[in-house]
Parts: structure tokens; sequence; C-alpha cells
């Protein structure tokens, strides 16, 4: 059989673990997938930077687009960010050219999905993104195949690892927001605009995300409530603990009677909770199922390695052909997201 032809658009934290990680796992990769998979051809911005892997071998390609609609290329993985062009354009005419894509890019996902899945249900190629929430934990395969037949009442979490990092260092060794933060980026933990980490948003968009995977409704990241830490200060963290609390950045997704409640801001949890025990870039999960215990999933939120995890195997689940619906249903079966009023505070 013929190998996987990856081309992937952004050689940054994630983009260039993702090269070292196709290389170094070949043979379980092949074994995996039944197929071997190649990258082919890559871009970023600067050609001169070095990036700390072997690109013998692999075309440069002169932009973005030229890359996703590259006929060499069969999976175009974007990897560079953000919610408009080059991600934007490059995603869409690698799916209209019925190519898949990978991607964990969820501001483009909370702002395009589903235009995007629109054109991958058209053209017939997959669009993954289980890296965009959660980096290498599978939520996104959890919400939209494992917990399949069940219904979900409501999902929230620790979605943010920047966010949960700088909480955890300032509670813990007394340290400024911004030294926290300063390590966050240099961890590679942080947004390219970090401000999006602590102001809330990308926790929006990661919520927005599986709501519309928990809920079967259309993903709206303007329906989400949001409310970062970037005001929170050793203080406020030190008065919590006295009173037995932990300061955490939660997103929550409730099914109510009104439509579906969706939330991002700071919350005191007792010091007692699961939850509250979750440190540093580390990102928790709990879905709460129709007729089931809830079920947590926890791991590393953030950095290169844990989030090249799961584009790799988002990568081979397309040499596997393997093709979901994009966000757990056809498009034409999303409801609209009914916003419900906020009642629990
Ligand atoms: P980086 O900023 O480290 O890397 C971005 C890459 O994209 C760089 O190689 C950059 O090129 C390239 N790039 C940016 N703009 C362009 C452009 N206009 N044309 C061509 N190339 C461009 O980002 P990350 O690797 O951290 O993040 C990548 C994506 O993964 C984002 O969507 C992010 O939200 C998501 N993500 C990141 C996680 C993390 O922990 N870092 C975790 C989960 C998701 P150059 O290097 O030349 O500047
Ligand atoms: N900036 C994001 C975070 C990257 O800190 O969680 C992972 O999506």
């Amino acid at each position: 059989v013929a190998p996987l032809k990856v081309g992937i658009a952004g050689l940054g934290t994630v983009g260039a673990e993702v090269v070292r990680l196709i290389e170094t796992q070949a043979r379980v990769l092949a074994g995996r997938s039944g197929r071997g998979i190649r990258v082919v051809a890559v871009t970023a911005r600067s050609k001169a930077k070095k990036r700390g892997v072997d690109l013998r071998g692999v075309e440069w390609a002169r932009d973005p687009m030229a890359l996703a609609t590259h006929p060499e290329v069969d999976c175009f993985v974007e990897l560079m960010g953000g919610a408009g062009d080059p991600a934007l354009s490059a995603v869409e005419a690698a799916l209209n050219a019925g190519k898949s894509v990978v991607t964990a890019n969820k501001a483009l996902l909370a702002k395009h999905g589903l235009k995007l899945a629109k054109a991958a249900e058209k053209h017939g190629g997959a669009l993954n993104f289980e890296a965009a929430v959660g980096a290498a934990i599978p939520v996104i395969k959890t919400l939209r195949e494992g917990l399949a037949g069940t219904g979900i009442d409501r999902v929230y979490g620790i979605l943010n690892g920047t966010c949960n990092y700088i909480l955890t260092r300032m509670e813990q060794e007394g340290l400024s927001f911004a030294e926290c933060l300063k390590d966050a980026q240099r961890l590679g933990y942080a947004e390219a605009d970090p401000s999006f980490d602590v102001d809330g948003h990308d926790t929006a968009q990661k919520l927005a995300i599986l709501a519309s995977l928990a809920f079967g409704t259309k993903v709206a990241q303007s329906a989400v409530y949001v409310e970062g830490i970037s005001s929170i200060a050793p203080e406020d963290l030190r008065a919590a603990a006295d009173l037995g609390y932990r300061v955490k950045l939660l997103g929550v997704a409730v099914r109510t009677t009104k439509g579906i409640e969706q939330r991002v801001h700071p919350t005191m949890v007792p010091k007692s909770s699961s939850i509250a025990q979750v440190m540093g870039v580390t990102n928790a999960v709990t879905i709460d199922g129709e007729g089931i215990p809830p079920i947590t999933l926890v791991g590393p939120g953030a950095g290169g390695a844990a989030t090249a995890s799961a584009v790799v195997a988002d990568i081979a689940d397309v040499a596997r052909g393997i093709r979901a619906n994009p966000f757990g249903r056809p498009i034409s079966q999303l409801r609209d997201t009914k916003k419900a009023p906020m009642e629990r505070h």
C-alpha cells in the first residue's frame, strides 16, 4: 500500500514535534495504520530558522496555500494557529480539493468549524482535531465515538494548561502572574497571543467545540460567557486557601430546560475535591452522561510533545481510512445552539 503523504504547515512548538514523532514512531505507525506515513512537504514563515528536526528530502512549499493544494499531499496538517488566514483559506482549499485535514487549531474550529465540516462532508476528506482540546487527552474521540450512544448532561473541566500552570505556581510558590506567564510561554504552553489563554478565550473555544460534540448543536463561541484570570493576584489565592479552596479556571457546558448554558470563569473549588488536585499544565474534563457515573479524563493539556501525540494519532486515522463526522453527526442534524441564561454561579 502506498504511504500516506503528509504536508505540514507550521513548524513551531507543535509542528516540529509532529515531524519528529512521525520519524521516530515510523515503524509503530506503519504497523497500526497498515501503511507508512511520510512527510513530503512543509512550510512556515521562515525557511532559515533551525527547527531541530531532520527535513532533508522534504520539499519546502512556497506558502500554506501552495502546500494545501500540493498535488503530492494527501493529508494537510495545519499547525500555524489563528482563526483567519492563512489557516482558514488553506484548510478550506485542502478540504475543497478532497484532501483530509488534521489541525490543532481551536480558534479556527470555534469560528469556522461548521463551514469546514461542511466542506469535508461535501468532498469526502476527514477533518480531525483531537489535539484542539486537551492536547494529548482523547476527549474528542470519547465524546464523538466512545459516548456516541449516551445522552450527555454536562461537560466541564480545566481546559487551559497555561492558566492552570500559572494558578498552580502562583499558589505554591507565591510568584507573580507575569513571572508565571513568562515561564508558560518559554515552555511552549501559551498561545502566540497569550491573552487568548489568560482572558479565557482559549477555554471558551475548546468548550464550544466540546459542547457541540456533547449536545449535537452547532459550535457557537459567541454563546459562551467568558471571564479570565488576569486580575487574580497571589493574595487572592492565599485568601481562598485560608478558606479551604483553590481557584481554577473552569469551562462548564450544561444542558438545561432553556438551552445550553456555557461559561468560563475562575471558580473556587474545595481543596478536597478531585478537580482541585489537578495541578500545573494538566487538564481534566468530566463528562456527566445519562445513567452512568461521571467520566473524568486527566492528562497533559499543552506542550509540543503532548499535542503532537494527538496530531499524529489523527494522521494515523487518516492513513487507516477512518473518517468520522467532525462534530459527531451530519451537519444537517446539528441543531442551532439555544443559549440558556446562566443560573449557577
Ligand atoms: P507556534 O507559534 O510555536 O508555531 C506556529 C508555526 O506556524 C511557526 O512555525 C510559524 O512559522 C508558522 N506560521 C505562523 N504564521 C504563518 C504564516 N502566515 N505562514 C506560514 N507559517 C506560519 O505555535 P504552536 O506550535 O504552539 O501552535 C500551533 C497550533 O497548535 C495553534 O493552533 C495552537 O493553538 C495549537 N495548539 C498548541 C498547543 C501548544 O501546547 N503549543 C496545544 C494545543 C493546540 P515560523 O516558525 O517560521 O515563525
Ligand atoms: N495555550 C493552550 C493551553 C495550548 O495553554 O492550554 C493547548 O491548547
